[in-house]
């Protein structure tokens, strides 16, 4: 770790998405072990610096910005062109994190987001590295050991291959024409975009639409970024709170796995679907954060080098379903969570495990009281 922490001494990093769990982590891993950074970009969203500022007030350069804009939408010229001679390595974290964005949003900051950053990287003059976080659900459903192999330029998780980004980007104008022509108000405009965005998904193999954008950005930094720049991509599985750094249990916001953690701590289920034999791959933010800043010293200015990760626990330490549901009962009837007016919440002793969608089908119609063909047919 010294020689790690040694290496970015005196560099000028640019990292996205410092807002957010995993770029914040990383920008206080950064400051707290390496005291002489030379400079340190942060782009925040942010349509005015004095916002941006107002968001982050620390000893880093505050950028305002957005990546899906070209120029990662910064407009300050004399800025851009500061960075685009001083940058060392570029982290891009930032995305939509959202599983069922709108299409037309996820597109914007996921796919298109993600080329604007290899344009600005390709801009750069001293640059050594990008790092690109993705995700390791780009792979879709698939189990058993999954490769670390990048897409090829309109590969799908069907077979058919038939992918072509700039169709995708038509095809998002287009119905937005076809809504403004309607007047459809903002909530149409919502639900018309998140449905085309989990069918675009669906067509292509992927479960949703995050995933399915998030594929798309690495399909085009690959395509997009020359060809001599080093390139990591990092895909991490389910990022959970803080094992160790800077104190264990550092989270934010309340994403995938944690809302169900709360929901139970909170006494509001006691039901888990799930096949309790099966491996939940979860990832401490820290070892994420670690896994990030030894790829950045193993390929800085390895040129042509590129390579992808998947940082996730379940080759090297499964986790079952089953051991998971275990602790939380285990957690929460030693440490419960307090109700408003102070009292200790008393989460189930048990957890009912649903290890299929049909059992989850059952549950759903006894519980609500909905004839089971009716809610079948309802869903999906
Ligand atoms: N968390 C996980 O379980 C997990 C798992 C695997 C991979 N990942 C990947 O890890 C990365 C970070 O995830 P996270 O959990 O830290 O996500 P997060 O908490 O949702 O943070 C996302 C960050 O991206 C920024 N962002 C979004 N759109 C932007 C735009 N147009 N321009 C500039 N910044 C923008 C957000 O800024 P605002 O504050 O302005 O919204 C925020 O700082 C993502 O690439 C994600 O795909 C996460």
């Amino acid at each position: 770790m010294t020689s790690i922490i040694d290496h970015l001494e005196n560099k000028t990093i640019l990292v996205t998405g410092v807002t957010g769990f995993l770029g914040k982590v990383f920008v206080e891993k950064i400051l707290r072990v390496q005291p002489n950074i030379k400079k340190l970009y942060v782009l925040i969203r942010a349509s005015d610096p004095n916002s941006a500022l107002h968001r982050f007030h620390t000893e880093v350069t505050p950028v305002a910005g957005d990546m899906a804009l070209e120029n990662l939408g910064v407009t300050n010229v004399d800025l851009l062109n500061e960075m685009r001679t001083q940058i060392d390595v570029v982290v891009n974290s930032a995305a939509t994190t959202k599983f069922d964005e709108r299409y037309d949003v996820a597109f914007a900051i996921n796919t298109l987001g993600v080329k604007h950053v290899s344009s600005f990287v390709n801009e750069c003059s001293k640059i050594k590295l990008l790092l690109l976080v993705s995700t390791a659900y780009v792979s879709g459903e698939k189990s058993g050991i999954i490769l670390e192999t990048p897409f090829k330029m309109g590969e799908t998780l069907n077979g058919r291959n038939d992918l072509n980004i700039k169709e995708e980007k038509k095809m998002i104008h287009e119905r937005h024409t076809q809504l403004a022509f309607e007047k459809a108000n903002e909530e149409a405009i919502s639900t018309t975009m998140k449905d085309l965005g989990i069918q675009r998904a669906q067509i292509h193999g992927w479960p949703n639409t995050y995933v399915f954008t998030k594929a798309m950005g690495e399909m085009l930094v690959f395509e997009g970024l020359r060809q001599d720049l080093p390139l990591v991509v990092l895909r991490p599985t389910i990022v959970t709170s803080t094992y160790k750094e800077p104190f264990p249990g550092w989270t934010e916001g309340v994403k995938s796995i944690d809302s169900f953690t709360v929901a139970y701590g909170r006494g509001r289920t006691s039901t888990f679907l799930g096949d309790p034999s099966k491996v939940l791959d979860l990832v401490p933010v820290d070892m994420v954060i670690n896994a990030m800043l030894i790829a950045i010293v193993v390929h800085f200015k390895k040129p042509y080098s590129r390579i992808i990760y998947n940082v996730g626990s379940s080759k090297s330490n499964p986790l079952r379903i089953s051991s998971f549901v275990n602790y939380l009962c285990d957690y929460f009837a030693k440490y419960p969570l307090m109700s408003r007016d102070g009292n200790p919440i008393r989460a189930s002793n048990k957890i009912r495990m649903l290890s299929s969608i049909a059992s989850f089908h059952r549950h759903m119609a006894i519980r609500y009281i909905i004839p089971l063909k009716v809610f079948n047919s309802l869903h999906y």
